[in-house]
């Protein structure tokens, strides 16, 4: 039953294909979670099959998808993406940016990331976020309306391993914060949601392949890290905030990093 007052807005959802694995990804659950509010989505994928599958889910519950390739890192396959949302729906109400990798993009502590990998995880976590931002806040200016989300992660502000997803996914809160501020005048709203430990392939699989230690191991190990119910949460738990926060239920807020964690960020001390 849609309660968000998105029943019709054209929602694109970048990274809304999955990792293989048993879960959800983020960006699914939330193209799913969309859908599920009424809003026409827009399903956006480097991978075009694993698009075109979450828009098939969503058909076959009654939504509304299209499946779009692009590739976030070229400027070009961005500007042909929006000009198809563009000619197809004529308006975009929400964008949310949900593309991110971690470890498997090779991340390291700072004495050992190579230029390779920084430039990976630089290109793909922030640099296409900014380039999609850049070829959709016009269309939103115009419309005097609109709504940007930006998956950043707790990885922000907590202990960390690695340097560049936690360099990257910081860049990610300052993209969030210059948008919230330069184009609030305009009617246009911009928000970050910070997942911490969350079930999803992304997450699990990628640790069992970089460790090669066994899957259940890994998601006990992070759900007794996690305050609330020692539980990692879901795709869902992320999904239903960025539908919150592009709701009208949200309409004074802009600006703010959420986490969605479990409490975890809220434990701060040795
Ligand atoms: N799972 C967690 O525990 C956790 C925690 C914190 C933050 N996050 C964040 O959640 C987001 C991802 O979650 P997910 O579960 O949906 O991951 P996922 O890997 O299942 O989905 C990401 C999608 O992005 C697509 N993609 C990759 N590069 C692309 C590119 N250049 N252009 C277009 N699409 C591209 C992939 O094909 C994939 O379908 C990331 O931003 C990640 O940092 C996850």
């Amino acid at each position: 039953m849609p309660q968000y007052g998105l029943k019709d807005a054209v929602a694109v959802i970048v990274g809304a294909g999955q990792t293989k694995g048993a879960t959800m990804g983020n960006g699914r659950a939330t193209a799913h979670a969309f859908a599920r509010e009424g809003a026409k989505v827009v399903v956006v994928d480097r991978d075009l099959e694993s698009a075109e599958e979450t828009a098939r889910m969503i058909h076959a519950e009654g939504g509304s998808a299209l499946a779009i390739q692009a590739d976030i890192t070229q400027e070009a396959s961005i500007v042909f993406m929006v000009e198809r949302v563009m000619a197809l729906h004529g308006r975009i109400d929400v964008l949310h940016n949900n593309v991110g990798i971690a470890g498997a993009g090779g991340d390291a502590p700072v004495e050992a990331i190579t230029e390779e990998a920084f430039d990976r995880l630089t290109s793909l976590n922030l640099k296409g976020m900014v380039l999609t931002c850049k070829h959709v806040l016009p269309i939103m200016r115009e419309q005097k309306r609109g709504c940007v989300l930006n998956v950043a992660s707790t990885a922000t502000f907590a202990l960390y391993p690695n340097v560049a997803y936690k360099a990257t996914k910081m860049g990610v809160l300052g993209l969030t914060q210059h948008i919230a501020t330069h184009y609030a005048e305009h009617g246009v709203r911009a928000n970050s949601i910070l997942p911490g430990l969350i079930d999803t392939p992304m997450a699990i699989e990628a640790r069992v392949r970089l460790t090669g230690r066994l899957r259940n191991e890994i998601i006990e190990e992070r759900n007794a890290m996690v305050p609330l119910r020692g539980r990692m949460g879901t795709s869902w738990d992320v999904a239903n905030a960025a539908v919150f926060l592009a709701s009208e239920a949200a309409g004074f807020i802009t600006g703010v990093h959420l986490p969605v964690d479990g409490g975890a960020l809220a434990r701060i001390g040795p």
